[in-house]
């Protein structure tokens, strides 16, 4: 029977994979983002997981090929937008990042779209964007 043959190299296959593995790190904050709490308390919930140290990593990311994924993305992520050294960034950065936020999440392109059936809470309402529309504008 083949079948059983094909589920015996998957298996093996899942098996040898989980071998490579991925660093899960939460570096230090440092300049932790100070700003009006209800734009922090939607970052939190909604952002960051991939742009802060302060990730909860969740029970997938401890599963290859899922942890290669959410790994890449964390470290991407961190690399735009890091809310855990907020306040330590430059005001030009500030300035071109508050306005890059609001255009991603303006689009709905942030939070990214495969996030959302794993983490319902982090889907904001008009109300949330409305917020971080005046935030990004300096109005609150
Ligand atoms: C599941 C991980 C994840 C979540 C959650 C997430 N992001 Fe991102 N974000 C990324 C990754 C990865 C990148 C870099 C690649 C890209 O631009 O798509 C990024 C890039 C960005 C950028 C830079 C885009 C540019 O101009 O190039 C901004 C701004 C941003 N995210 C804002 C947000 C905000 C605001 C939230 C919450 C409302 C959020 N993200 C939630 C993963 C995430």
């Amino acid at each position: 029977m083949y079948i059983r043959i094909i589920i015996g190299v998957l298996v093996a296959a899942f098996i040898a994979i989980q071998f490579r593995t991925v660093e899960r790190t939460n570096p230090p904050v440092y300049g932790s983002f100070n700003q009006p709490a209800e734009v922090k308390e939607i970052f939190q919930r909604a952002c960051y997981d991939c742009h802060s140290n302060e990730t909860k990593w969740p029970f997938y990311s401890y599963v290859a090929p899922f942890s290669w994924l959410v790994v890449k993305d964390v470290n991407e992520g961190r690399d735009e937008l890091n809310f855990s050294n907020w306040e330590r960034t430059s005001s030009t950065r500030k300035a071109k990042k508050m306005k890059e936020i609001w255009e991603e999440v303006d689009e709905g392109e942030m939070p990214l779209w495969y996030y959302l059936p794993l983490h319902p809470e982090a889907k904001l309402s008009e109300q949330e964007k409305d917020i971080i529309r005046k935030w990004s504008r300096g109005m609150l």
